[in-house]
């Protein structure tokens, strides 16, 4: 029977991990598939409990899973410590140990919402793109990195260094995909500054040739802001390094509408992958059925799909998340100043989806 291994986490992460948790019991009940639940502290509450944001019976217990279903880490509570201890280092921590070096990030426009986009309607309607994010290297990573006092004066530093293989790879995910959706790759760099990403642009072009059907192009990555901003629907696969994923896939989850709704897969050599919304854990919300569960949700279909091969619940999941948005259901992120809509809370977001669902 699948384990899955929920890491619901801190902030509103506990309340997104609990409707998801329903909605994937659900759509696994329907496929016929039996799954087996177990649970475990990270980030804040995993620093509260043991003093560190990841045991390694955690890491242990995730390694022993077919996938991990992750909430959110961090919060005011624990902002004040180094970055070595912080909540944040758990879930860097799990994404090394298991090997997930690449992250998935699909940005998609709901029809429904196209009016939640703080961009125009025309420029926000067909998004539909993909972050392919590398996650295990680059800046975050790399050594040396730290603070010291020299000359008597502080001084911090940190690395951005990534090899050829660890780029190569990442490339080919992006390829891959690729092939599955429009056959357009666009590599985000900074060559004309760094030397890291000189290496980007060649081996990216290197692995390119092993994909003669599809398109490739190498963006800058303060033009890709831009671009994103201008016209969205132009881009299908987007690949990058770590940093400029982090940054541009916030930005691509917002022009659909809110960082609320987009997903993630992160995903590796090893059997396990881990599934989480984009979005953090919104202290300013947590605990007061507020956020928007659909981030969540969408990452169990993302779950469905790539760790348990059940493509068919994993889209049933989806239309049940487009059925109940096209009923007009609205948590607060998707409702803009001026709009005459109101709000649900979480667990009604879910309950919406599940009847969507029940009824598919
Ligand atoms: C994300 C988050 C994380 C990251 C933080 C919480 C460490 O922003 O998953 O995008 O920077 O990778
Ligand atoms: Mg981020």
């Amino acid at each position: 029977m699948p384990r899955i291994l929920l890491l619901p986490g801190d902030g509103i992460g506990p309340e997104v991990t609990a409707q998801a948790r329903r909605v994937l019991e659900a759509a696994a009940r329907g496929a016929d598939l039996a799954l087996d639940f177990e649970e475990d502290l990270i980030g804040g509450a995993s620093i509260d409990a043991h003093g560190t944001p990841l045991t390694d019976a955690a890491v242990a217990r995730a390694k022993a899973c077919h996938a991990v279903l992750l909430g959110a880490v961090g919060g005011p509570k624990w902002d004040a410590m180094p970055v070595a201890t912080r909540p944040e280092k758990g879930l860097l921590r799990i994404r090394k140990e298991l090997g997930l070096f690449a992250n998935l990030r699909p940005a998609v426009v709901f029809p429904a919402l196209v009016a939640a986009s703080t961009l125009r309607p025309e420029v926000v309607a067909g998004i539909d793109l993909l972050v392919v994010r590398e996650l295990t290297g680059g800046i975050y990573f790399g050594e040396p990195r730290g603070q010291a006092l020299v000359n008597g004066r502080r001084e911090a530093r940190n690395t951005m260094v990534y090899d050829e293989e660890e780029i190569a790879r990442i490339a080919r995910v992006a390829f891959e995909a690729a092939r599955k959706r429009r056959r357009a790759v666009t590599h985000v760099h900074k060559a004309n500054v760094l030397e890291v990403s000189q290496l980007w642009v060649q081996v990216v072009q290197e692995v390119a040739a092993d994909y003669p059907d599809v398109s490739l192009q190498h963006q800058l990555v303060d033009s890709m802001a831009m671009l994103l901003l201008r016209e969205p629907a132009n881009y299908d696969v987007i690949v990058t390094g770590n940093l400029f994923g982090d940054i541009l896939s916030d930005e691509a989850a917002m022009i659909t509408g809110s960082l609320g709704m987009l997903p993630s897969a992160s995903l590796g050599a090893g059997g396990v992958g881990l599934y989480e919304p984009v979005h953090g854990s919104a202290p300013d919300i947590a605990g007061k059925n507020q956020a928007n569960p659909l981030a969540a949700i969408l990452s169990v279909a993302m779950l469905l799909e790539h760790s348990l091969d059940a493509p068919e619940a994993a889209e049933a999941i989806r239309e049940a998340v487009a059925g109940a948005l096209a009923d007009g259901h609205r948590t607060r992120d998707l409702i803009l100043p001026g709009q005459d809509l109101a709000a649900i809370g979480c667990v009604e977001m879910g309950d919406r989806v599940l009847a969507r669902l029940e009824r598919s």
